[in-house]
């Protein structure tokens, strides 16, 4: 990732973040709307799981530079994942979600070129997952 693509999801990210609440009650509100079908894998009571997802973006932001500090964590969440049921077909409506919602909270700050480096961020964190997912399931 090059250094003004992190520069620039470090600078939204900052744009964003003191509406980190607004931003998740927001995405989980779309992504159920959207996609009913994975309401059920999530717990009833959402208050944790939103404090959650926050520290796991702000946990990527931080590490935006250290990106192999980041394989580890990634990688175990993956394998929590799995067991949650998700697959890799669900990480891209969690992404366009996550995009969509990115672009509301930040308004007129918000851009195709933003949306493309946010795109790439949760792809390149997705393919960790999903490996992790994958080594899970490993046979030795
Ligand atoms: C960029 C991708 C994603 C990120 C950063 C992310 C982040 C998180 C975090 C931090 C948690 C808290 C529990 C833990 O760490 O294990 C969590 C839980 C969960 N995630 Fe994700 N997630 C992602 C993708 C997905 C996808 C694609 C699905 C599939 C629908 C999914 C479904 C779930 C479910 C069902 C739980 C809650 C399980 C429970 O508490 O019983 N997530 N997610």
């Amino acid at each position: 990732m090059d250094q003004q693509r992190i520069e620039r999801l470090e600078s939204s990210f900052n744009l964003v973040a003191p509406r980190a609440q607004e931003l998740v009650d927001r995405f989980y509100a779309l992504l159920f709307s959207r996609y009913p079908q994975v309401r059920p894998m999530f717990p009833d009571q959402m208050g944790d799981q939103k404090t959650k997802l926050i520290a796991s973006l702000v946990l990527v932001v931080q590490n935006i530079r250290t990106p192999d500090k980041l394989l580890d964590p990634l990688t175990e969440m993956g394998k929590r994942h799995a067991e949650y049921g998700a697959v890799p077909e669900h990480y891209p409506l969690v992404r366009d979600t996550m995009l969509e919602v990115l672009g509301e909270i930040a308004g007129d700050a918000w851009n195709i070129q933003l949306e493309n480096d946010w795109s790439a961020a949760l792809d390149l964190v997705s393919s960790v997952m999903i490996e992790g997912a994958k080594s899970n399931t490993q046979v030795a």
